[in-house]
């Protein structure tokens, strides 16, 4: 399994923070935050991890990340020329993925959840997607995933005004490799964005979609100044409990 990690996008909703240099290029705590989500891929055991990034900034991501050497990866980068939305992105990674399955985490989700289970798990299986939802009190600002009593996914919707359940769907997707020609046949969304929600959906279609709640906190710091806040507060608490 290959590791993919999306960091473009214009994060308007952190300006002025974002003027003038990319949101996972930000401080969290004591580290830009694209390091969390490398290190995420690095502790589930993936080695070969592609970067897309937008080309205004590519060149400090290269500066900062050089071969990946100093998390265990190996990394390769690719450019997102517009931001087409995130499944826009993930099509950037066909040739990369050279027929193995994916982990996709976004750049801006800091998290705990140890994901080297699932890792293995999902790549016994035959087919499928898996996401990993985390429960929220706004869970109308994310994906929202309703799921039945046994787990089952019933829907995902994206940023719903009446959200069916408090299950945001977090920035952490797996992929078998059928999702290049799923990515195929979306359609842009009403704000013109290839969605990830409309892809997760065609795997729910098929009923092949599963869903992990994930263990311990969730971050997305893209979403407010509130939440980017809440990831340096988080990540805190977690080093100075390491260092006692
Ligand atoms: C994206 C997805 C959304 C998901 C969120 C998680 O939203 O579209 O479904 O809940 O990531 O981080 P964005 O933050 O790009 O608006």
């Amino acid at each position: 399994m290959k590791g993919v990690i999306l960091a473009g996008g214009k994060a308007t909703r952190l300006r002025p923070l974002t003027f003038v240099t990319n949101k996972h290029l930000l401080p969290v705590y004591n580290k830009p935050m694209i390091f969390y989500p490398l290190e995420a891929m690095a502790k589930a055991g993936i080695k070969d991890v592609l970067m897309i990034t937008g080309p205004d900034h590519a060149g400090h991501f290269l500066n900062l990340l050089r071969s990946g050497g100093e998390f265990g990866l190996n990394l390769t980068y690719e450019i997102q020329d517009e931001a087409g939305g995130l499944s826009h992105a993930v099509r950037l990674a066909e040739s990369f993925a050279d027929n193995q399955k994916l982990l996709v985490i976004l750049g801006d989700n800091i998290f705990e959840h140890d994901l080297s289970d699932a890792v293995k798990d999902f790549e016994s299986q035959d087919r499928g997607a898996r996401i990993f939802a985390k429960e929220m009190d706004e869970a109308g600002q994310y994906g929202v995933v309703e799921i039945d009593s046994e787990g089952t996914v019933l829907s995902i919707e994206e940023k719903p005004k009446k959200p069916k359940s408090k299950l945001a769907q977090t920035g952490i997707y797996m992929y078998d490799n059928q999702v290049f020609d799923l990515i195929k046949e979306l359609k842009p969304s009403t704000r013109g964005e290839l969605e990830i929600t409309d892809l997760n959906n065609l795997y729910l279609k098929q009923g092949i979609l599963s869903c992990e709640v994930m263990k311990g906190w969730w971050v997305d710091a893209g979403t407010s100044f509130d939440e980017l806040l809440r990831a340096s507060n988080q990540v805190a608490k977690l080093t100075k409990q390491k260092d006692k």
